[in-house]
């Protein structure tokens, strides 16, 4: 058995090769009165290694072997250290990663690929290094100091390990074996796994495992987390049929209708990007079908979004075809919002193209208002009137000059508008100028009058 001494000795031996091998020194080497996380964290590291008998004597072999310090003068000497000790503390069932880290820190001060083709190349990970490595990540509470690029490293090889040996990325072989923990560890200070901006969580949701969904939750990882889609983990449980979890998660308080920052729901997300086993699944688990976003319903997302079949499972599931918003129907909404495909979908699920809205007011008078001349023009192709009156018999021309829309009173002049209609109280188109001050507007319609 060693003494604590010699194992001292070593320790700082190797702080010291490491100045003179032109890596950063470790803070606090002086023997300060103030212990810096990093001086911490080797007393901790040697004390560890102490008490492992076997594992430390090979250490001292390979260290001693070479009496000259020189030996730690450059990275392949590093290597050579970290490798085997690795290899001779795995005989011990247990590796000694604190210390393997800062060694690793020391050997490469800054993110490398070199490090990685290290152990890809010169050291084979088995099962049960992997193993280990996560177990030991998740059951440490007390250190402080890994630094990200050593844990970003590490996450490198773990992935290549075990997308050569299981086949999966280490996210989902770490989280399927239950080291959760380990995992968000593993992940330092990042918060996704992928592109697509996912969670651990939503990970664990997606592949069902239930352990590791637990242990997330536990840690504080928020129950409805969102990945860049705005989907939440349920979505995924849902969507996968995974209902254990989706309980398990609704039992967290998840909200099956959590919103993104748009507003929109789950289901309006699966509903625009044609999700349809998502959208099964979240019905399923009590989401609402009418959720509304500013009158825009998840069937609305699928008519937007030219998801037909979408359409017709929200319909099929008791979605309203005239969701009512402030007394417009989705049809005005979407005549509003220059929604065209959203319009030609409602017209295609058999909604009038002169719906009326609360002031009997139809489609083609909520384009001209909002100066759509597009969306007018495609009204008018699907026989919409282009002099049809609302319920104080005002006509789309009305409409688009009390709401100043130049171009919009040409387009509608230009394409038969009646310039003489009157309202209910005898007012021209021309007397709406008068409502805003709009003396240009006022003067466009009396030169329209003048030439018909
Ligand atoms: C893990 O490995 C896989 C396959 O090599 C790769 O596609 C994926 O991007 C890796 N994950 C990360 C986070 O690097
Ligand atoms: C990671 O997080 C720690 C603790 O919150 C912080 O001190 C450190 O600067 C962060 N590192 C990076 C690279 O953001
Ligand atoms: C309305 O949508 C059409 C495409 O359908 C587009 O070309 C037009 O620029 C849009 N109009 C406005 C004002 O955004
Ligand atoms: C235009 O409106 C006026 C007033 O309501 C009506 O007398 C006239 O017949 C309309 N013209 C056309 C072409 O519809």
């Amino acid at each position: 058995m060693v003494e604590r001494r010699t194992f001292l000795a070593a320790a700082v031996a190797i702080l010291a090769i490491s100045s003179t091998a032109g890596f950063p020194a470790a803070d606090g080497e002086e023997s300060g009165s103030k212990s810096s996380p990093n001086e911490d964290f080797l007393e901790k590291a040697v004390s560890n290694i102490e008490s492992k008998g076997s594992a430390i004597s090979e250490f001292f072999k390979e260290v001693s072997k070479d009496k000259d310090p020189e030996h730690l003068k450059n990275i392949a000497d590093y290597d050579k250290l970290i490798l085997s000790l690795i290899y001779s503390i795995r005989e011990d069932g247990s590796l000694f990663t604190d210390f393997i880290l800062l060694l690793l820190d020391k050997a490469y001060p800054a993110k490398s690929d070199a490090f990685t083709e290290t152990f890809k190349n010169k050291f084979t990970f088995t099962e049960p290094d992997v193993i280990n490595v996560l177990q030991y990540l998740g059951s440490r509470k007390d250190y402080h100091y890994i630094p990200e690029h050593v844990l970003e490293s590490l996450f490198d090889v773990l992935n290549m390990t075990t997308e050569e040996k299981f086949n999966k990325p280490v996210i989902e072989y770490g989280l399927e074996k239950g080291y959760a923990k380990g995992m968000k560890r593993l992940l330092g200070n990042k918060t996704t796994v992928n592109e697509k901006g996912d969670s651990l969580l939503h990970v664990a949701a997606e592949n069902d495992y239930m352990d590791s969904l637990k242990t997330l939750i536990d840690e504080g990882i928020p129950v409805d987390v969102k990945n860049k889609l705005g989907q939440t983990p349920l979505y995924y449980a849902a969507k996968n049929e995974h209902n254990d979890a989706a309980k398990y998660l609704i039992s967290k308080k998840a909200d099956v209708d959590s919103r993104d920052e748009d507003g929109d729901t789950q289901l309006h997300i699966a509903a625009k990007l044609g999700d349809m086993e998502a959208a099964q699944g979240l019905i399923e688990a009590g989401a609402r079908v009418d959720a509304d976003n500013e009158g825009q319903t998840p069937l609305y997302r699928a008519a937007q979004y030219d998801q037909k079949n979408m359409m017709s499972v929200l319909l099929g599931n008791g979605a309203n075809l005239h969701f009512n918003h402030n007394g417009k129907e989705p049809i005005h909404i979407a005549a509003a919002s220059n929604h065209t495909t959203a319009v030609e979908n409602f017209l295609r699920f058999e909604v009038k193209v002169d719906a009326r809205s609360q002031d009997e007011m139809t489609p083609i008078h909520w384009a001209a208002r909002s100066g759509l001349n597009q969306m007018v023009e495609f009204l008018l192709s699907k026989g919409a009137d282009i002099n049809s009156v609302g319920s104080i018999k005002r006509t789309p021309l009305h409409e688009a000059a009390y709401w100043a829309q130049y171009d919009t009173v040409k387009y509608l002049v230009a394409h038969g508008a009646n310039i003489s209609a009157v309202d209910y109280s005898g007012q021209k188109p021309t007397d709406m100028a008068r409502y805003n001050d709009q003396y240009a507007m006022r003067d466009l319609l009396k030169s329209i009058e003048k030439k018909h």
